[in-house]
C-alpha cells in the first residue's frame, strides 16, 4: 500500500546543521555550477523539489550568488509556510514562490521549461526508478542543471561497533525500499540510477560524498541526532521484521545508552549534473 511520507519541522531543524556541515565538504563543485550563469540579465530560476522548510535554499542561495527566483515545492503546507518570501544577503537576492504539490502525482505539472537548475536535498532515496526517470526526462528536455544533495548511500559506520549493527542495517535498508508514496523506493540505489540516466543523456555528472559525522563525545547535538536516528532505525527495522523485536529492543537500549561515547558516520552523496554543451 502506498503511504504519504511526512517529516516534522523539528526533525528538519535538528538535521540542518549537520546537513550544512556535510555539504560544505562538497562545496568545491559549486564553482562548476556558478560558472553556468543564466542568460544575460536573467535571474537564476531554480525549482527545489520536496523543499521542506527551505534548508536547501538557505545553503545554496548564497553560494549561487546574484538574483534568483526559487519555486519551492512540497506537499506539506505547514513546512512551506516557514519559508520566507525573500532571502537575501551579501551578493545574492532570492525571491521564493511556495507551491503545495504532491510530487508523486503531479510531477509533470511543474514549469520545467523555465528552470535553469532543478535541485533537491534528502529526497532521492524516497522515490522510485520510474519517477526518477520522469524527473530526469523533464530536466533534460529543459537542459537544466541538477543538484541533488544528501542522498543516503546506505553506509552506517558505528564506532565502537555493536554485534547487532549489521542486522539493524540490513532491515533498515530493506525498509528504505518500501513505497514512500512514489512507488517502490530506490533507497541507497538512487544515486547510481540517477547517474546512469543523466550520463546516457550526455550530462556531465559529478558526485562527492557529504557524510554526516556524528560524534556524541564532542557535541551534545550529535548525541541527540544519534538518539533520534537510533529510534527511527529500530522502529523501521521492527516494522520490517516484527519477529526480531527482542533483538532490536536490546540493540536500541545499548545504542541509546552509549550515544555520548559513540561516533556514527552516515553515508551521503551530493550529485551535480551539467547539461551537454
Ligand atoms: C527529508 S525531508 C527533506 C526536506 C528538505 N529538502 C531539507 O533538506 O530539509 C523530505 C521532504 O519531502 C517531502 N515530501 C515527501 N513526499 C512528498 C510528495 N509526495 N510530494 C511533495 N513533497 C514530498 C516532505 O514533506 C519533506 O519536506
Amino acid at each position: 500500500m502506498s503511504r504519504k511520507e511526512t517529516f516534522s519541522a523539528d526533525w528538519l531543524q535538528q538535521r540542518e546543521p549537520f546537513d550544512s556541515a556535510a555539504r560544505n565538504g562538497a562545496a568545491g563543485r559549486m564553482q562548476l555550477l556558478s560558472r553556468l550563469t543564466p542568460p544575460q540579465g536573467s535571474p537564476w530560476r531554480v525549482i527545489d523539489l520536496a523543499c521542506g522548510t527551505g534548508a536547501n535554499l538557505r545553503w545554496l542561495a548564497p553560494r549561487l550568488g546574484g538574483p534568483q527566483q526559487w519555486l519551492m515545492v512540497d506537499h506539506d503546507a505547514a513546512l512551506l509556510r516557514r519559508i520566507p518570501w525573500d532571502f537575501s544577503g551579501a551578493g545574492f537576492q532570492a525571491s521564493t514562490v511556495r507551491q503545495q504539490t504532491d510530487l508523486a502525482r503531479q510531477l509533470d505539472t511543474l514549469p520545467w521549461h523555465a528552470a535553469h537548475l532543478v535541485t533537491a536535498s534528502a529526497l532521492l532515496d524516497l522515490v522510485s526508478a520510474e519517477w526518477l526517470q520522469r524527473l530526469v526526462a523533464h530536466a533534460i528536455a529543459a537542459r537544466a542543471a541538477l543538484l541533488f544533495a544528501l542522498s543516503v548511500d546506505g553506509r552506517h559506520q558505528w564506532t565502537p561497533q555493536d554485534p547487532h549493527d549489521a542486522t539493524v542495517d540490513r532491515l533498515f535498508r530493506a525498509h528504505q525500499r518500501r513505497d514512500k508514496g512514489f512507488g517502490p523506493a530506490l533507497g541507497a540505489d538512487a544515486i547510481a540510477a540517477c547517474r546512469r540516466a543523466l550520463r546516457a543523456a550526455g550530462y556531465r555528472v559529478f558526485t562527492t560524498s557529504s557524510d554526516w559525522v556524528l560524534d556524541g563525545h564532542e557535541q551534545p547535538q550529535a548525541a541527540a541526532l544519534q538518539r533520534a536516528l537510533i529510534g527511527g532505525m529500530a522502529a523501521a527495522a521492527r516494522e520490517q521484521d516484527p519477529a526480531s523485536q527482542a533483538t532490536l529492543q536490546a540493540w536500541c537500549e545499548r545504542r541509546q545508552a552509549a550515544v555520548a561515547d559513540s561516533r556514527l558516520r552516515v553515508g551521503h552523496v551530493d550529485l551535480l549534473a551539467l547539461p551537454p554543451h
